[in-house]
C-alpha cells in the first residue's frame, strides 16, 4: 500500500506543472557542463577566514572561480571585494552567481550578546529582531547567506561551543530556532534584499561531543536523540529555513556529514526539509580520519547521503567526476544537489540581480548605526541574569566605587566568541560603562590564570607583566578606599566558542585569589561574571555580596550592565543551562531521568542510591532560574479539567503576584511529567513558558493550554505518541519550584 501511495506521489508530482523556479533550473542545468556543475558543490573561505587547514590564497579563488570551480565563497563582509567576486563569477563559466556566506553569529558590525545569553531573555520576539537587526547589517555588507541560528542542545558546560547556542532544552531550543528563522529570512516566503538565508548548525547532535571535548564522538541512541536534541533542527525545518550544515561528529558510528539517516530519511523525508545541506569546515575530508575512506570514498558518500555542498575539502569538485566514471554515484546525484544550490540561489533572487546584495550606497545608512547600537543595549539589558542578592544591588549612582578585575577594561570580551565584527576593540568596556554614571577607580587586579602559557592564549592585553600578587595589592588598596567593589572576572572570549573546552569550570584560579583578597577587606563586593558558559561558582556564592552574570554582552554591554548594576533596569533574565556544583557532575542537565534509584537533588549522600560521596547531586543554579529586583509569588496551579481526552485542550492557570516595589518582568514556566510511559521519561521536561510585565503590587493570571502535543514524546519505535496516563503539571519560577496539579489523559 505504502509503495502504492508513494508511486501515485511520484506521479502526480511529474504531472504537475512546473514552477517558473523549475523550468528556469531545467533549462539553466540543461545548458550546464558536468564540470560546472560541480562547480557549484564547492564552497571556499575567502579573505583569510579560517578554522581549519587553509586550502587556497585567494588568488587561487579568484583562478577557481574564473574555472567554475566554485559556487560560492565565505567569511568577507567586504562589499568591494564581493562585488569583484560577482563580476567573476556572472561573466565566467555558466555564469552563474555566488551565493555568499559569513558567519553571522549575534549581529554583524554590531555586536549582541551571545547566543547562550540572547537565550536567558525568553524572548522570542527580541531574538527574532536581533536576527532581523543582524540580517540588515549583513545583506547590506554583501552577505546573502548567514551560518547561524546555531542550535545544538548542550548539555555540558565544558564545551565551549555552548556559549553559541540557545542552552539544554529542546522545546524552549526549538522556540528560539524558529525565531532566529523569522528573523533573518523574514515571515513571507520571499526573500527582499533585507533578508538573508539561514544556516542551521551543526547537524546533527554536535552539542552532545563526549566528554565537551570539541569535535568529539556523540554516543546516543535514536530515541534519546530525537527526544533531547532534536526538536531545534526540526522546528527550524518546519519554519522554512532553507539550507543546513552538516556537523563534525558522528552518528551511530557514521560522521554526520555522510550520515543518510540524520540528511535523507529524517530531515528531508521526514521533516520535509527541501533546501540544501553545506558540510561544515573540511568535515568532508575529515571523514578520512574518521575512518571511512580516502577522498575520492568519503566524497562519493557524502553526496549519496544527502550533502550537496562541500565546504574547503575540494573533495566534491576534486574527486566526484572520477566517481561517477566508477558508478560511486550517478548523474542524477550529483544533479540533484546542483539543483538544490541553484534554487537557493534563485530564491534569494540572484538569478535576476546578481548584485541584489551588493549595493554599496546602504553600508552608511543600515550598518553600525547609533539606532542599531542603541537596540544592541536595549537587548543586552534583557539578557543579563542575577544569580545572587543579598541587597547591595541597586548600587546608588553617588558611592564611591572600585572597578577592579581583569575583565573590567577587556572590550573584546565584551564581543565574546564568533563575532567577526570589525568594531570587536570598541565594545563599551565594563569600566567604561560604570564610569560614565558614577565616581570610580580601578585596578586590573589579577592575570586569568596563573600560568603563564595558559594566560597568555586567553588574554586580550593588559598588564601581564606584572606580578601577581602586586596587581592584587593594587586592587586591594583601592578596594579599601572605596564603598563598595565591583569585581569584573570570569573568561575572555577566547574562552569559550570553538576550540575552547575546558575540564575546569570554575573561575580562573589567579582571579578566585582576587576574589578572596578584595572580601577580605570587609567592603561589599559585586560580581560582574563574564563568560561563555556556566561556570561552578560554589565559593563565590558562599562569598560575594552578588553574583551578575553578563555574559558577553556585546557592542554596547559596558552601558547595558551599568544599567541594571545602578537599577535603571530590572534584571529579568533566566538561566537557560543549569550552573553545575563541580565539573564531575557534567553532563548535568534539569531534565533528567529518574533511575531506579533516584536520590533528591540536595539530599546529602546516602549508600545505595544514584548520588555522588563528595558532592550533592543538583545544580548550584537550575535552570530557569533568576532573581530580579522585585519579588514574586506563585498561588496554587489549576487546571480546567482533571481529565483530557487524547484531542483535547486542558488549560493550566496560575496567578503571579509582584510582592516587591518594582515594576518587572518574570518568565512563568510550564513543566510536565510523564509519570508512567511505555519508555522512561524525564522528571520534568519544560513545555511552556510566558514573560509577563507585572507592576508593583499587581497580579497576573498565566494561562498556558496543553494539548497532546505538549504531552507527546518519540517511544521506543520512534513514533510520536501521547500515552494515556497521568501527568504532573507543574507551573513556577524555574524548573524546582512552583506547585502541580495532576492531569489525567484518557
Ligand atoms: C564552524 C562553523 C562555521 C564554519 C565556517 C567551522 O569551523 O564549526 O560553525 O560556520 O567554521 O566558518
Amino acid at each position: 500500500m505504502k509503495r502504492i501511495l508513494l508511486l501515485a506521489g511520484l506521479l502526480l508530482a511529474a504531472c504537475a506543472p512546473k514552477s517558473d523556479m523549475d523550468k528556469y533550473i531545467d533549462s539553466l542545468m540543461d545548458r550546464m557542463t558536468l564540470e560546472q556543475k560541480l562547480g557549484q558543490l564547492n564552497l571556499h573561505a575567502v579573505n583569510g577566514l579560517v578554522t581549519g587547514a587553509k586550502l587556497s590564497d585567494d588568488d587561487a579563488n579568484v583562478k577557481a572561480l574564473q574555472a567554475g570551480q566554485l559556487g560560492g565563497v565565505f567569511g568577507s563582509g567586504d562589499l568591494a571585494y564581493l562585488r569583484q567576486m560577482q563580476d567573476i563569477a556572472v561573466s565566467s563559466g555558466a555564469g552563474i552567481p555566488l551565493i555568499t556566506g559569513m558567519d553571522v553569529i549575534h549581529g554583524f558590525q554590531t555586536i549582541y550578546p551571545i547566543p547562550l545569553a540572547l537565550s536567558t531573555s525568553w524572548d522570542m520576539d527580541l531574538i527574532e529582531s536581533v536576527a532581523r537587526m543582524a540580517a540588515k547589517e549583513a545583506s547590506a555588507s554583501g552577505i546573502n547567506w548567514v551560518y547561524s541560528p546555531m542550535v545544538d542542545i548542550c548539555r555540558d558546560a565544558r564545551w565551549g561551543r555552548i556559549a553559541e547556542g540557545g542552552g539544554e532544552d529542546p522545546y524552549l531550543g526549538g522556540e528560539i530556532a524558529k525565531a532566529y528563522v523569522r528573523g533573518y529570512q523574514g515571515t513571507d516566503g520571499v526573500y527582499d534584499d533585507h533578508d538573508v538565508m539561514v544556516c542551521v548548525k551543526h547537524y546533527a547532535l554536535y552539542g552532545a561531543a563526549e566528554a565537551g571535548r570539541d569535535y568529539n564522538t556523540v554516543f546516543l541512541n535514536r530515541q534519546e536523540a530525537l527526544n533531547g536534541y532534536m526538536r531545534p533542527y526540526q522546528q527550524a525545518a518546519y519554519a522554512g529555513a532553507d539550507s543546513y550544515m552538516s556537523s563534525f561528529n558522528e552518528f551511530e558510528g557514521i560522521p554526520a556529514s555522510m550520515n543518510n539517516y540524520l540528511m535523507n530519511e529524517l530531515l528531508r523525508d521526514t521533516w520535509g526539509f527541501k533546501g540544501f545541506i553545506v558540510s561544515d569546515y573540511t568535515a568532508v575530508s575529515e571523514e578520512i580520519n574518521h575512518g571511512i575512506g580516502d577522498l575520492q570514498e568519503v566524497s562519493a558518500r557524502s553526496l549519496k547521503a544527502g550533502l550537496d555542498m562541500d565546504m574547503m575539502a575540494d573533495g566534491f569538485v576534486g574527486t566526484l567526476e572520477q566517481s561517477l566514471k566508477e558508478g560511486k554515484v550517478s548523474m542524477a546525484d550529483i544533479d540533484r544537489a546542483c539543483r538544490r544550490i541553484l534554487e537557493a540561489k534563485y530564491k534569494l533572487g540572484l538569478f535576476d540581480d546578481p548584485y541584489k546584495y551588493l549595493d554599496p550606497s546602504r553600508a552608511a545608512a543600515e550598518i553600525y548605526t547609533t539606532e542599531n547600537k542603541a537596540d544592541a543595549r536595549k537587548t543586552a539589558q534583557e539578557c543579563q541574569v542575577l544569580l545572587k542578592n543579598n541587597g547591595v544591588l541597586p548600587l546608588s549612582k553617588n558611592a564611591r566605587i572600585a572597578v577592579v578585575g581583569p575583565l573590567a577594561k577587556d572590550a573584546h570580551s565584551m564581543a565574546g566568541a564568533w563575532a567577526t565584527s570589525s568594531h570587536n576593540g570598541e565594545c563599551v568596556t565594563l569600566y567604561d560603562g560604570i564610569a560614565e554614571v558614577a565616581n570610580v577607580t580601578y585596578a586590573q587586579g589579577s592575570r586569568l590564570f596563573k600560568d603563564e602559557t595558559l594566560d597568555r592564549i586567553v588574554r586580550n592585553g593588559g598588564d601581564y607583566s606584572a606580578p601577581q600578587e602586586r596587581l592584587v595589592a593594587e586592587a586591594v588598596a583601592k578596594a579599601r578606599v572605596a564603598d563598595i567593589v565591583i569585581a569584573c572576572v570570569g573568561e575572555t572570549n577566547n574562552m569559550s566558542g570553538e576550540a575552547a573546552s575546558r575540564t575546569d569550570v570554575t573561575l580562573p584560579d589567579a582571579q578566585k585569589e582576587l576574589l578572596k583578597a578584595l572580601k577580605a577587606t570587609g567592603k561589599p563586593v559585586v560580581m560582574v561574571l563574564v563568560t561563555g558558559r556556566p561556570l561552578a561558582l560554589v565559593d563565590e556564592d558562599a562569598s560575594m555580596d552578588a553574583i551578575l552574570n553578563v555574559w558577553a554582552p556585546g557592542t554596547e554591554g559596558g552601558h547595558a550592565v551599568a544599567d541594571i548594576l545602578f537599577g535603571d533596569v530590572n534584571p529579568s533574565a533566566k538561566l537557560t543551562t543549569s550552573f553545575p556544583r563541580s565539573v564531575g557532575q557534567l553532563p548535568l542537565y534539569y531534565n533528567h531521568k529518574n533511575t531506579g534509584r533516584p536520590h533528591g537533588e540536595f539530599d546529602p549522600f546516602k549508600k545505595f542510591v544514584s548520588a555522588y560521596l563528595d558532592e550533592i547531586n543538583g545544580p548550584l543554579y537550575p535552570f530557569g532560574y533568576g532573581l530580579s529586583y522585585t519579588t514574586h509569588e506563585y498561588g496554587d496551579v489549576s487546571l480546567s479539567a482533571a481529565e483530557m481526552p487524547q484531542n483535547g485542550t486542558v488549560t493550566a492557570s496560575v496567578t503571579v503576584t509582584n510582592t516587591g516595589d518594582r515594576d518587572g518582568d518574570e518568565i512563568v514556566q510550564l513543566y510536565i511529567h510523564d509519570i508512567y510511559a511505555t519508555s522512561t521519561r524525564p522528571v520534568k521536561e519544560l513545555k511552556g513558558f510566558k514573560k509577563v510585565h507585572i507592576a508593583a503590587g499587581e497580579s497576573v493570571q498565566v494561562d498556558f493550554p496543553i494539548t497532546t502535543e505538549e504531552l507527546s514524546y518519540y517511544n521506543h519505535d520512534l513514533e510520536w505518541v501521547c500515552e494515556p496516563g497521568d501527568f504532573d503539571i507543574y507551573i513556577g519560577p524555574d524548573c524546582q519550584r512552583g506547585g502541580s496539579a495532576r492531569l489525567t489523559v484518557r
